[in-house]
């Protein structure tokens, strides 16, 4: 079997079995690493004054961790630059958020550079490499340059904008004929996959000789939609443990008599927390009798806090959440508990089964796995109900989830509404189709369609391409 080499800005391996501190995608694609020996390259975490282009490699959890340091100005440039406020704005329509500067693609191209002279001489003849998001586009263009002849796969986790949005980023056409150089190219929804497609057949003259291949650029490459799951096996032994059941009795106990509506999120403006609080006040103008029936937990923990956007949300949201207290509370009772701070996944999971709504509204999410956890975590016998966003990439599978216009105050308020007053027999059905999917549709089915398409194996049609 090919080593397996995944390459991401962030290398975060769960230390060890029981380390619910990072995320369900690291112990998948750590689960991944181990099953495949491969190893994990990427940013450390850590500036120094210069580049140095030394390697911290360490065995981390079963994984091997191949980490390099960044100079302050890549991190500048790269990081807080072209990664988070061109490509992330621009990647979720947010055109009027995205700053274009020459510097900026001048210091993600060099530190796409510098990756690639740090990992190239770490690749054996028959590694597949799999490179992921958005900071690392032109990665496999660099290491072509070095005269790799690997199979390289790159799958994007955020939106692929629609051919006229895309547009608006100065020099695209040098950033999709980086893409050229993969030999896979994942998205996580088809829409996302013919927005690319169109952009590459009518901007670039490329064409479509059959359905999944594109050419352009005097190059060839494979694409396809492989929508990525969450760990729904792993999620279902987190759900026993002491932690979880520890929180989810304590969000019962301190919600009786009351329901529960749970929105957990990176603070980000994609997220639509504000439109959120927004439709949450609406509904709780609209229907003075549920006021007191109802508590709004929103856990959004701080991110990206050097870029300037993420800096005005957040004070956006203090003054929002401020106001809506202060309007609606009472001595003994505030419609809306708003978390800055992070939660592990198990303590997580204890919050969402003690929900009676999940309320999932981004503007724009490339998947969203929050919506499918919350799913994981109900109770089979009394599920409470997903109000998702038609915009997150999560909505293509979800069909039985209530799917609302996050921009909408009115809809997220009807949502809200119809979830609070369904029936169990109507909560029980809808959930038992989500959950199906969750399960079937979930992170390891992900991984292998990716990785057997990589290795050029007849995968089977990634299940959820359409
Ligand atoms: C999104 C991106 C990831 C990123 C994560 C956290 O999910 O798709 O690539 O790692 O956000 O953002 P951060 O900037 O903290 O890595």
């Amino acid at each position: 079997m090919n080593r397996l080499i995944v390459v991401s800005n962030r290398v975060n391996p769960p230390s060890g079995e029981g380390d619910e501190s990072v995320g369900g995608l690291a112990m998948a694609l750590a689960a991944a690493l181990r099953e495949y020996s491969g190893l994990w390259f990427g940013w450390s975490g850590k500036t120094t004054p210069e580049f140095t282009g030394q390697l911290n490699i360490e065995k981390v959890g079963g994984v091997t961790a191949a980490t390099v340091d960044l100079e302050e100005t890549d991190l500048d440039e790269y990081y807080n630059g072209y990664a988070n406020k061109t490509l992330w704005p621009l990647f979720h329509y947010r055109n009027d958020l995205a700053a274009f500067d020459r510097s900026y693609g001048e210091g993600y191209r060099r530190v796409n550079c510098r990756f690639a002279d740090t990992l190239a001489p770490l690749i054996e003849p028959d590694d597949l490499i799999w490179i992921h998001d958005y900071h690392l586009i032109p990665l496999g263009r660099e290491l072509r340059k070095l005269g790799v002849k690997n199979r390289i796969g790159f799958f994007l986790h955020i939106p692929w904008p629609a051919h006229q949005v895309f547009i608006n980023l100065p020099r695209h056409r040098q950033l999709v004929e980086a893409m050229f150089d993969y030999d896979l190219v994942g998205f996580q929804t088809a829409e996302h996959q013919q927005a690319f497609e169109e952009y590459v057949l009518s901007e670039a003259g490329g064409s479509q000789p059959e359905p999944g291949v594109l050419e352009a650029f005097g190059r060839r490459v494979e694409v396809g939609a492989f929508p990525i799951g969450i760990d729904a096996e792993d999620f279902a032994r987190l759900l026993r443990n002491s932690r979880a059941r520890r929180m989810r009795d304590l969000m019962t106990a301190c919600t009786v008599f009351r329901h529960l509506i749970v929105g957990v999120d990176r603070l980000d403006y994609s997220k639509g927390l504000e439109e959120r609080f927004l439709g949450f006040e609406r509904f709780l103008t609209e229907n003075p009798d549920m006021r007191r029936e109802v508590l709004m937990l929103q856990i959004a923990p701080v991110s990206r806090e050097s870029v300037e956007a993420y800096q005005q949300i957040r004070e956006r949201l203090d003054s929002l959440s401020g106001r809506i207290n202060g309007a609606f509370a009472d001595v003994d009772w505030a419609p809306i508990r708003y978390v800055n701070k992070n939660y592990r996944r198990d303590e997580l999971a204890g919050i969402y089964g003690a929900a009676r709504v999940g309320l999932v509204t981004p503007l724009r999410d490339g998947m969203n796995l929050v919506a499918k956890e919350f799913v994981a975590a109900q109770n089979p016998e009394d599920p409470g109900v997903l109000v998702l966003s038609r915009f997150a990439g999560a909505a293509r599978q979800m069909p039985d989830a209530l799917l609302v216009n996050p921009n909408s105050a009115e809809e997220i308020s009807d949502a809200l509404k119809r979830a609070l007053a369904m029936d169990k027999a109507e909560r029980i059905r809808r959930w038992s189709a989500l959950f199906e999917t969750v399960q079937r549709e979930d992170v390891t089915a992900w991984r292998d369609a990716f990785v057997q398409a990589l290795a050029g194996q007849k995968a089977q049609a990634p299940a959820l391409a359409s």
